[in-house]
């Protein structure tokens, strides 16, 4: 697909000499939320791993294959430069232990942004995309670990944001989370598409059919089924996929 953000090809990884994820291909489209569901175990974390290089400081680990991000191999791009273009929110919310401010112009100022004007700008910009700014403006300087959860988790987001990414990788970024919480997390990610393209693990299937434009259905390691989220839902065409949704794999 041309107008793909990411594409992986026939992409492998292995632990020592298990094989994790085995021969993947797909393509990520832009604007859109694609969520990977499937099962405990069946790789998914390891994929979105592969996609901002992480994996490859886990020791034992082999890839095969190809991953581009908007054309460009990955792998021929210096680390850091991948880790700026991919944003990555993890499972539990991880805030950097200093200022709500120094978590947001973190980044930037590694990147080169020296004038305190425009940190300024950045940091009101990210928090208010992700509602954060009127709950926090007036403590700024307040470590970030005082935040509640959900706050910390939308901190976070609002932070890889601030790198002004080409792709958005969360995993399970709400499952720490309580309902409010994560109502308002769907509801901030469903409008960051418009600027974003989004790619959310989860293993909560109604948030998958809440929020996904489309659907990867990992088994095994292995690409089982994709599609459009609906589609995938209400008429998947194969046995396994439909045993998933309906909740015999747990
Ligand atoms: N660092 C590691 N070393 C060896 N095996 C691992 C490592 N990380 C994950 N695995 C294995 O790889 C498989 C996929 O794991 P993971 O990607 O975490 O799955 P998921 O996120 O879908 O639960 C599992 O069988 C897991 O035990
Ligand atoms: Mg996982």
């Amino acid at each position: 697909m041309n107008d793909a953000v990411l594409t992986l090809e026939n992409f492998s990884v292995s632990y020592e000499k298990k094989e994790v994820l085995h021969e993947i291909s797909t393509a990520i489209r832009p604007n859109r939320i694609t969520a990977i569901i499937g099962p405990s175990g069946c790789g998914k974390s390891t994929l979105l791993k592969s996609i901002n290089r992480m994996l490859e400081e886990e020791g034992g680990v082999s890839c095969k294959g190809s991953i581009f991000l908007n054309g460009q191999d990955i792998r021929k791009m210096p680390v850091e430069e991948l880790r700026r273009r991919v944003g990555m929110v993890f499972q539990t919310p991880a805030p950097f232990p200093m200022s709500i401010y120094k978590n947001m112009t973190y980044a930037p100022q590694y990147y080169g942004v020296g004038k305190k004007q425009e940190l300024d700008r950045i940091v009101r910009e990210n928090l208010e995309i992700t509602g954060l700014y009127e709950e926090v403006k007036e403590e700024l300087g307040k470590s970030a670990l005082k935040l509640s959860g959900g706050q910390q988790q939308r901190l976070c987001i609002a932070r890889a944001l601030t790198a002004q990414p080409e792709i958005l990788l969360l995993d399970e970024p709400c499952s720490a989370l309580d309902v409010k919480s994560t109502q308002i997390i769907e509801d901030l990610l469903v409008q960051l598409k418009q600027r974003y393209t989004i790619v959310i693990v989860t293993h909560n299937l109604f948030q998958a059919r809440r929020i996904a434009d489309d659907c990867i259905f990992l088994l095994n390691g292995q690409l089982w089924e994709q599609g459009n989220t609906r589609e995938l839902f209400e008429a998947p065409s194969r046995q396994e996929t439909r045993d998933y949704l309906a909740g015999v794999y747990a």
